[in-house]
């Protein structure tokens, strides 16, 4: 039995920011929602998150997880949000993990480690502690022999205890009963005038209580992010890492030092991706599809089996098979291209469908509109959907077949008809009947010389 605190209630001044350091983002997922995932393949009765600085913030994105948040009004210190948190606890009889919000590195296997051994031991108190080579700005581990008596902040540290290399990760396992208690003795008599959890094991040691620290052999797993340097390092180690485990699935990264995808996408084997790629999470890609150079694809979105997009942005929409997008196209806005399709270079489609083998190949927009099966959209046709006296969007339709020349502009809502054609350079303000052609534009008149100055 087992409840997690998180704590998430710090301002994180070192990032200079007015933003709340845990909604600082590690590709389009904050620092919380890391370590929540992390929490998520931990067996807990419940997760309670302390929330401080700018709490409304961090509530309102906390509204998508199953989790109480508890609000540290005012932030005295990593003790004192525990004191905070010990209502929403109650007089619970089981551990409780406590996890530092700002490390989003943390594993899942890592944390269920640290509960293993503390219940296996029937421990009072654990937490992960790391060697490191530079532990500047960590707590350090005091030991007194073997036997753990405190754990010393580096600002409360004499020079010989800054030698020590055992750092503090900031992930703890209490024996609520044992341990609660010594809450109340926390005193902010130190270098920082705050309430430091840390104190705790001390006074557990001091009580003959039973501790022990769990060693962690990856450094990075225990980063927290305190500076804007941390958290480049942190994208840096989360891509690395997902990289190494794309390629290893059959996925082709051509130049990993200029690739970005989220460990929250999907590839499928033999997709080759080209170098100055960034891809988000909530992105699924198929097999066989050519991605980049110079890609961005921001998620949700999903792009079918051999599909190419070069130079090119989507986001929040998708592409079926065997379809080709770019140079340079923009789809957006919930858009979804059907397979054997092209969006081609200086097109924008936004909040639009392409049926089967549609074609959007040069200078065009379309917006809030639906084009079925085989149409064929001529070179800088555009679909005006917006009235910009009212704010209001218009919708159109092309029904299959039919083709827009060169240069023709569609005022929403119309229809084309099946088959239709809509002569270049028209200006389409009424329904297109099936098969008609629609011509909307005056006639060219070719003048004498003599009638040329009458003109
Ligand atoms: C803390 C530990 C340190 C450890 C390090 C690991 C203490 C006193 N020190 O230091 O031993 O090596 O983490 O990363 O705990 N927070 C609150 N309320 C507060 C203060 C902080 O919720 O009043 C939250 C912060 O949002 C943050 C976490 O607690 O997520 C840690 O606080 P932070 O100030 O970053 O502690 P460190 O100085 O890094
Ligand atoms: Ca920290």
């Amino acid at each position: 039995m087992t409840k997690a605190v998180v704590l998430a209630a710090g301002r994180g001044s070192r990032l200079y920011s007015p933003k709340p350091k845990v909604l600082h983002k590690i590709f389009d997922k904050p620092v919380l929602a890391w370590v929540l995932d992390s929490l998520a393949e931990v067996e807990l009765d419940e997760i309670i998150v302390i929330c401080g600085y700018k709490a409304e913030q961090v509530q309102s994105f906390l509204h998508a997880y199953p989790v109480t948040t508890v609000i540290q009004a005012e932030q005295l210190g990593t003790g004192h949000a525990l004191q905070i948190a010990r209502e929403a606890i109650g007089d619970y009889e089981g551990s409780v993990l406590v996890v530092n919000g700002d490390c989003p590195l943390i594993e899942s296997s890592t944390i269920n480690d640290l509960l293993k051994q503390h219940q296996d031991n029937i421990l009072d108190l654990s937490f992960l502690s790391c060697e490191l080579e530079k532990p500047y700005g960590y707590g350090r581990v005091i030991r007194k022999g073997s036997e753990i008596i405190a754990i010393k902040e580096e600002k409360d540290c004499s020079e010989p205890e800054k030698l020590i290399t055992e750092i503090n990760a900031g992930v703890y396992a209490f024996e609520w009963q044992t341990i609660a208690p010594g809450l109340e003795t926390l005193s902010n008599n130190n270098a920082q005038e705050e309430y430091y959890l840390t104190d705790l094991i001390a006074w557990a040691y001091s009580q003959g209580l039973a501790s022990a620290s769990h060693k962690i052999t990856n450094p990075y797993e225990v980063m927290g992010i305190n500076t804007r340097e941390d958290l480049a390092l942190v994208w840096k180690l989360k891509n690395e890492a997902n990289l190494e485990l794309l390629m290893r699935s059959g996925v082709t990264i051509v130049d990993p030092l200029n690739t970005m995808i989220s460990p929250d996408a999907d590839i499928g084997q033999d997709t080759i991706i080209f170098p100055g790629t960034y891809i988000q999470r909530r992105v699924v890609i198929g097999e066989g599809c050519e991605i980049g150079p110079n890609t961005t694809i921001l998620g949700p979105a999903e792009i079918g089996s051999g599909t190419s997009v070069i130079h090119s942005v989507i986001s929040r929409s998708s592409i079926a098979e065997n379809s080709f997008i770019g140079p340079f196209a923009h789809v957006r806005g919930g858009s979804d291209i059907g397979p054997d399709c092209k969006v081609g270079s200086f097109v924008e489609v936004k909040n639009s469908s392409f049926g089967e083998k549609t074609m959007a190949s040069h200078l065009s927009y379309i917006g809030d509109a639906k084009l079925k099966n085989n149409v064929n959209i001529g070179a800088g046709t555009v679909i005006a959907n917006y009235d910009h006296r009212t704010g209001k969007k218009f919708e159109s339709t092309i029904q299959s077949n039919a083709s827009t020349g060169a240069n023709s502009v569609l005022v929403s809502p119309v229809e084309i008809g099946a088959g239709a054609t809509v002569a270049a350079g028209s200006v389409i303000t009424k329904n297109v009947p099936a098969d008609s052609l629609a011509i909307a534009r005056s006639r060219q008149e070719n003048l004498s010389p003599s009638r040329k100055t009458e003109a």
